[in-house]
């Protein structure tokens, strides 16, 4: 995709298997590795897990279809295929607004994802210099706290992160996605198969992590814990912005959307229940709090590669293709936005790029912050960091409020001739999708969001 027009023409993907990698390298990311185990560590472990799952399946998957089945359909940015679809459709204009909260989705997960994704790379440094080894737990602990109480070499690492990003988006996502994906995954599911060994055979642990995660006590399931879960299910999956849409422009016309989807689905969840029983036993051995944060995944796993010999070559490793994991799903927040802005405005990619990396990095010093200076109370509000709060906004509003809309307008507006081609299934198969689409997902999304606001 050199030439900057390509992302708004019709030209599908020319191998079958790229829209499999780009959705998959935009779904598994930081959200897996880092988000989803501190996650549920802060939400009682099994009841959050399950709640999870069952999010997963009954809104997650048939949103995602129905948003690949969109992308598909419109084959522009998901702006203007929005636009265009409704065109179609004879719905009103307003549909457009599904793009623009996608857009301002990825703008705000982009400037708080690149902070994190940036301690992964400053970890990849540290890691492969031997900064770590013979540390013992406590003073592992010791350095995240230090890396999050230093605001400049915080933003540093966000800035080089930002710049990664949008160098692969300047030069068009194509080239650089495939082949990384297709190396970077195997990968990272390895490593994370051989942690996973480790702790089932060292931490003495395992069991009470597996306890941890799965074993479900009702009591647990707040509607707070609940909210979590559902955005959850979206922000893991990329839905509700127009990333799998973007993506789903390129997908061929033959592709079963059931298939591929699903493919995608299952191996985000897997990688994130495998990063959990990785990670929990861990936890436990060490004597760290389950409720911890957003250090969890940083320290329990440092801790361990700083006790192994050669444990600093592996925790290199595993930091870098963490920080690649969260560069292709950046990439996937970017691409929906500019691909818009060059089809909107007399720019080319390199510019629109440069000025909206620049904007997107200036607002994540916002969540730098939030560790540090603005950390005290009389910087938050509801209760919450910047950091926690752009977090808030987007997994547990602005992502189901998109993804609501999608649901809505591929169960409602859009004809049953033209989404029952794209979905290209069997009568019953179709008709379960639909009601999942229609009803199920809709209804669940807005009694979530309701008893929020109410309980
Ligand atoms: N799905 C990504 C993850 O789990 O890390 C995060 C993400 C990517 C969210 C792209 C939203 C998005 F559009
Ligand atoms: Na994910």
């Amino acid at each position: 995709m050199a030439d900057q027009h390509a992302t708004s023409t019709a030209q599908t993907w020319t191998h079958r298997w790229t829209f499999v990698l780009a959705a998959a390298g935009s779904a598994i990311g930081l959200g897996n590795l880092w988000k989803f185990p501190y996650m549920a560590g802060m939400n009682g472990g099994g009841a959050f897990v399950i709640a999870y799952l069952v999010c997963i399946a009954l809104i997650g998957i048939p949103i995602m279809m129905a948003e690949a089945a969109l992308g598909r359909h419109g084959r522009h940015s998901p702006i203007n295929s929005m636009r265009e679809l409704a065109r179609e459709a004879d719905a009103g204009r307003a549909w457009g607004l599904v793009g623009w909260v996608g857009a301002l989705s990825g703008f705000i997960i982009l400037s708080f994802y690149s902070v994190v994704a940036g301690w992964s790379l400053s970890y990849t440094v540290d890691m492969f210099a031997g900064s770590f080894q013979g540390m013992s737990a406590e003073q592992v602990g010791q350095s995240f706290d230090a890396l999050t109480a230093d605001p400049v070499r915080m933003t540093v690492w966000h800035a080089v992160f930002i710049v990664l990003t949008g160098f692969v988006i300047a030069r068009g996502v194509h080239k650089g996605l495939e082949s990384s994906v297709r190396v970077m995954m195997p990968g990272l599911f390895i490593l994370l198969l051989l942690l996973l060994g480790y702790s089932v055979m060292e931490s003495g642990k395992f069991m009470e992590g597996v306890r941890f995660m799965f074993s479900f006590h009702p009591e647990d399931l707040t509607t707070e814990a609940l909210l979590s879960a559902m955005g959850h299910s979206f922000f893991t999956l990329s839905l509700g912005m127009g990333a799998i849409m973007a993506y789903g422009a390129y997908m061929p016309k033959k592709a079963s959307i059931a298939r591929t989807i699903g493919a995608v689905a299952a191996l985000d969840t897997v990688i994130a229940l495998v990063a959990g029983l990785a990670i929990f036993p861990l936890v436990f051995a060490q004597g760290m709090e389950p409720s911890g944060g957003p250090g969890l995944l940083f320290v329990s796993l440092t801790s361990v590669f700083a006790s192994l010999p050669g444990g600093q070559f592996i925790g290199g490793l595993f930091f870098l293709l963490v920080a690649l994991a969260a560069l292709s799903s950046s990439i996937s927040m970017v691409e929906p936005v500019v691909a818009w802005i060059i089809e909107r405005f007399p720019v080319n990619r390199v510019s629109a790029t440069v000025v909206y990396s620049l904007v997107v990095w200036l607002f994540g010093i916002g969540s730098v912050l939030s560790f540090n200076e603005w950390a005290g109370e009389e910087y938050q509000m509801f209760g919450m960091t910047f950091f926690e709060l752009m977090d808030y906004l987007t997994a547990n509003i602005t992502l189901p409020l998109g993804g609501l809309l999608i649901a809505i307008f591929a169960g409602w507006i859009m004809k049953r001739s033209h989404i029952f081609k794209e979905m290209n299934l069997s009568t019953l198969h179709f008709n379960i999708w639909r009601a999942l689409c229609r009803v199920i997902a809709p209804a669940a999304v807005v009694v979530i969001f309701v008893s929020n606001i109410t309980g």
